[in-house]
């Protein structure tokens, strides 16, 4: 197969309905996309994967959903306010804007003996420096202005009246939330160390970048947990392993994301960002290399001791059996929802040469639609009937939909493209002898099903 653009994935995305960009009545807006119906679906399975595998399933987990619009002392306290930033130049003809490390970075990959240096340790005068000794230019082949720090953090007003709003802060991440709601968890819930608080929510970055579809936008999801733990009773390195060996696990395995295309990547002391002892991140293989998809760090008690110096709260922990009071560390694997969704539309993508088809093998339990019903012919009504009949028998159970628009190959050729595991006809045979073919998308083998025994079918083929 051909190697996979993001171009491919981008143009399949907006033709079958998985993502549009916002606002594309008005000309669009940078960095920012919408879902559609089957990626509305597709986003919702991954949620439901993630939440089931790593705060139902387990026993050391609970959940919250916290606000977007927090007290912006939390920011401050956090360190966002200070060093949530990014390297940005501006192309001095254009105005438009870049970051001075991606610039970089595209220009090292043109060059045959590229120096060897780590893209990710330069500050923000190194990359200064560099650009003008490389003389390196915007992409529309202008001068770009020296490389600034410049805060990410989105501000807005709470307030009616002009004058006396108060400046309030996107959340950055939803890991804030977690923290300053600590002490709330402990003493509303049964909770003991080591236990994890885990989130899914939007957060907003104003990203410099565009041109990378659903990796990086200005509006994301994050599904973070916030690991906390007595540093003198576990350790940490342990610790640590034990939870890349779960993200790893449920990559490759929930999601069932081939292992050749995932790679941990360690960060640097300079990469690190400034709450962090370890940063791992687990990397996925996407059209544009290899790129960050889920990023465990160490955070140590950071966050809490910042918390309660500017809040003056008490978040501390009283061991039950020792009475030992302390501020508990934390280890936080935290990923994109938006980078997951990208990772599964990329892996499942597969060029069938040999039957002219395009093919999302998604796993089942991820595809939009589990199945789909056609009645062979849509002016016979007692096949239409029929088919609506196993439709409504199949609904109840699982994501389902109807087609009856073109022949049949035309249909199977939409429903692969979209990563349908089975579809379903109903012919003339089926009011003979109440069977119908249900019809394998990755195989195209077909089977006769009697009508009776198909719910238990499925079940077994979906395995869901
Ligand atoms: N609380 C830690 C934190 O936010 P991060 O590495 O900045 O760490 C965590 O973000 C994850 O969120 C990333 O690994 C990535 O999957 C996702 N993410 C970050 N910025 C993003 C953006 N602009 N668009 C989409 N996903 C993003």
């Amino acid at each position: 197969m051909s190697e996979l653009t993001l171009d491919t994935i981008t143009a399949l995305a907006k033709r079958r309905g998985f993502v549009y960009q916002t606002s594309e009545i008005y000309g669009g807006l940078a960095s920012s996309y919408d879902y559609g119906p089957l990626g509305t679906e597709l986003l919702r399975n991954i949620k439901d994967k993630w939440w089931q595998e790593l705060i139902r399933k387990k026993a050391d987990m609970v959940g919250l959903d916290t606000q977007i619009l927090l007290h912006p002392q939390t920011w401050v306290a956090s360190g966002h306010v200070a060093s949530f930033t990014d390297p940005l130049v501006e192309d001095k003809v254009t105005h438009k804007r870049y970051r001075a490390d991606h610039l970089i970075e595209q220009w090292l990959a043109k060059q045959s003996t590229p120096p060897q240096l780590v893209v990710e340790e330069m500050d923000v005068a190194q990359m200064g420096a560099f650009i003008a000794e490389h003389k390196i230019l915007s992409p529309d082949g202008n001068p770009v202005t020296a490389p600034k720090a410049f805060n990410i953090l989105f501000e807005t007003a709470v307030g009616a009246i002009e004058g006396e709003k108060s400046k309030v802060y996107l959340r950055g991440e939803t890991a804030q939330g977690i923290f300053t709601n600590f002490r709330q968890v402990l003493d509303s819930s049964r909770v003991k160390l080591p236990f994890g608080i885990g989130q899914i929510g939007k957060s907003f970055r104003n990203e410099i970048t565009t041109g990378q579809f659903v990796f990086r936008t200005l509006e994301f999801e994050q599904a973070e947990i916030e690991y906390f733990f007595d540093p003198e009773q576990t350790d940490w390195q342990a610790l640590f392993q034990e939870w890349q060996n779960r993200m790893w696990d449920f990559v490759a395995n929930t999601l069932g994301i081939r292992a050749e295309n995932l790679c941990w990547r360690r960060h640097s002391d300079k990469e690190r960002s400034h709450y962090s002892r370890e940063t791992y991140d687990l990397d996925y293989r996407f059209p544009f290399g290899f790129k960050e998809l889920w990023g465990v760090a160490y955070r140590t008690d950071y966050d809490l001791q910042q918390h309660i110096e500017h809040s003056g709260a008490k978040l501390t922990y009283t061991d039950p059996f020792s009475g030992k009071t302390f501020v508990p560390h934390v280890i936080e694997p935290a990923v994109g929802i938006n980078r997951l969704f990208l990772m599964i539309l990329c892996d499942a993508y597969w060029e069938d040469v040999a039957n002219n088809r395009t093919v999302l093998r998604f796993k089942p339990e991820l595809a939009p639609y589990k199945t789909a019903v056609f009645p062979l012919l849509r002016n016979k009504p007692e096949l239409v009937h029929k088919a609506q009949a196993v439709y409504e028998l199949i609904a109840p159970h699982h994501t389902t939909t109807w087609d009856d628009r073109g022949n049949i190959g035309k249909r199977y050729y939409y429903q692969d493209e979209i990563g349908t595991p089975f579809c379903i006809t109903v012919d003339f045979d089926t009011l003979e002898n109440n069977t119908v073919t249900v019809r394998h998308r990755d195989t195209t083998a077909q089977d006769r099903v009697n009508i009776d025994q198909l719910l238990s079918y499925l079940h077994d083929q979906l395995k869901i």
